[in-house]
């Protein structure tokens, strides 16, 4: 069974999908990480992020791997927490919008999500990745609730810049930000992690329980 949890920055995803994966024994994928990973590598390599053909080369050639522990590989590298900094925030969304890139991957994705029972979280899974999901949720939150959330996650800088560049990401991302029609689509401003887990967890055992002959 593949759970698509798709959503803006902020809006829990990445705590929730763990959270789900784990509860359910399921695999989890983070597919932001793998963009993340990729502008890491354009940036250290410094390759114009505005041109998208040799970017799609730079990513086919350097497939992003997850080990076992659940850290985040790429041309040979453990980028785990560099692609978690700020400037990685500001530049993904650069690299993540040309369609060359997008089409490496989209594949690689379908082939991580096709081994087995998986959760996956990202912008466009629902809609492109996995239209075929079981279930599908998309998450969104009140952006100066998002905006505080992700100023947990990066300290290093003020709540105005945090905004703005979350502002800035949200246009960036608009054009794949797109809940599926088939979506449940979950507002959680006033949730707590675990209720949204326990929500989507039920729809997963009424799903399962529908697919049993
Ligand atoms: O979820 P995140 O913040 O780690 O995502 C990083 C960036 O990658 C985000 O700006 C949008 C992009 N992204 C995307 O375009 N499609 C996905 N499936 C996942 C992420």
């Amino acid at each position: 069974m593949i759970v698509a949890i798709d959503g803006p920055a902020g809006a829990g995803k990445s705590t929730v999908a763990r959270r789900l994966a784990e509860r359910l024994g399921f695999r989890y994928l983070d597919t932001g990480a793998m963009y993340r990973a990729l502008t890491w590598l354009a940036m250290q390599r410094s390759l114009p992020l505005g041109d998208g053909e040799p970017l799609g080369e730079l990513a086919q050639s350097n497939p992003v791997t997850f080990d076992e522990g659940g850290r985040v590989w790429i041309a040979g590298t453990d980028v785990t927490s560099s692609i978690r900094r700020s400037n990685i925030d500001r530049n993904v969304p650069a690299v993540a919008r040309h369609r060359a890139v997008r089409a490496v991957m989209r594949e690689r994705q379908r082939e991580l999500g096709h081994q087995g029972d998986v959760v996956i979280e990202g912008r466009d899974i629902g809609t492109v990745v996995a239209p075929d999901a079981e279930v599908k949720i998309y998450l969104n939150a009140d952006p100066t609730v998002r905006a505080r959330r992700r100023q947990v996650e990066r300290p290093d800088i003020g709540g105005d810049a945090l905004a703005t560049d979350l502002r800035l990401r949200d246009q960036s991302d608009a054009a794949r930000m797109r809940p599926a029609d088939d979506a449940d689509q979950i507002d959680t401003t006033d949730l707590q992690v675990d209720d949204v887990v326990t929500r989507i967890e039920e729809l997963v055992q009424q799903r399962l329980a529908a697919s049993r002959p």
